[in-house]
């Protein structure tokens, strides 16, 4: 395990840089995204504009993973490969995007709903956001990173959603991913204890059924295990002395 670092302002400053990028990114995609748009375009327009930017995708190539983006649709959770699959009306789908400027990580995913869904699903795309907020509002100098863990899980319990476990977010910064772990479900630890300049990635993952989650055999695409619907939102933040600061934003 390593160690956790704090961040200076001058590495705060391009954390910023490479999150308002993954910002655009986000942005970007959101625009393109219709019935018809191969996932694999999508891809490209990200990956285009992550170098016009100056900026390299941390994605591609990390453990060998092939895109710039992930793009997890209905019950893919996370990490699903572009490709030639077209976007459907009726379909959720989850873009996560991360870039890398002048050595420094930006991280962030959201989940969008193409054309018409059933109300079920709007709400588990609006309370899997609300549950980030949360985990962001509770990043306070002083507070643990266990009260960022509760305060995601709490968004979800009253809705019986399943809170995903297999997949948590992480500290950020030269690396993509850092310590410390950042679960979206509060255990027995407290954790460690949050103080300015510690920067994190909070992506709760929710879903209509189970927590539990499969690797497809391609070994990356992440599913949930009964076949429910999921949602993913993340942010890179940091921790200032007047509270969290998202990084991911332009
Ligand atoms: N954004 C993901 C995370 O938060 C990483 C994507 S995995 C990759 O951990 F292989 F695509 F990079
Ligand atoms: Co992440």
């Amino acid at each position: 395990m390593s160690i956790v670092t704090r961040k200076s302002a001058r590495e705060i400053d391009l954390m910023r840089h490479a999150g308002a990028i993954v910002a655009e990114v986000l942005a970007l995609v959101e625009s393109e995204l219709r019935p018809g748009v191969t996932t694999a375009h999508l891809d490209e327009l990200a990956e285009r504009h992550i170098r016009d930017s100056g900026a390299t995708p941390s994605f591609k190539g990390y453990n060998d993973y092939p895109a710039s983006i992930c793009v997890s649709i209905d019950d893919e959770v996370v990490h699903g490969i572009p490709g030639e699959r077209t976007i459907r009306a009726g379909q959720v789908v989850s873009i996560d995007a991360g870039a890398i400027w002048q050595g420094y990580h930006g991280d962030a995913a959201r989940t969008f709903v193409v054309g018409d869904v059933p109300e079920t699903v709007t709400q588990l795309v609006a309370d899997t956001r609300l549950g980030l907020i949360a985990g962001i509002g509770a990043a306070r100098p002083g507070a643990h990173i266990g009260d960022i863990s509760a305060a995601v899980e709490a968004v979800a319990v009253p809705h019986g959603y399943g809170v995903v476990r297999q997949y948590v977010g992480h500290g950020i910064g030269t690396r993509m991913h850092e310590a410390p772990q950042v679960p979206n479900y509060a255990t027995s630890q407290r954790g460690m204890k949050l103080v300015p300049g510690i920067c994190l990635a909070i992506e709760p993952m929710f879903t209509l059924g189970t927590w539990e989650c499969l690797v497809r055999p391609d070994g990356w695409t992440v599913i949930t295990a009964d076949g429910s619907l999921a949602a993913h939102f993340e942010h890179t933040i940091v921790i200032t002395e007047e509270g969290p600061e998202i990084l991911t934003t332009v």
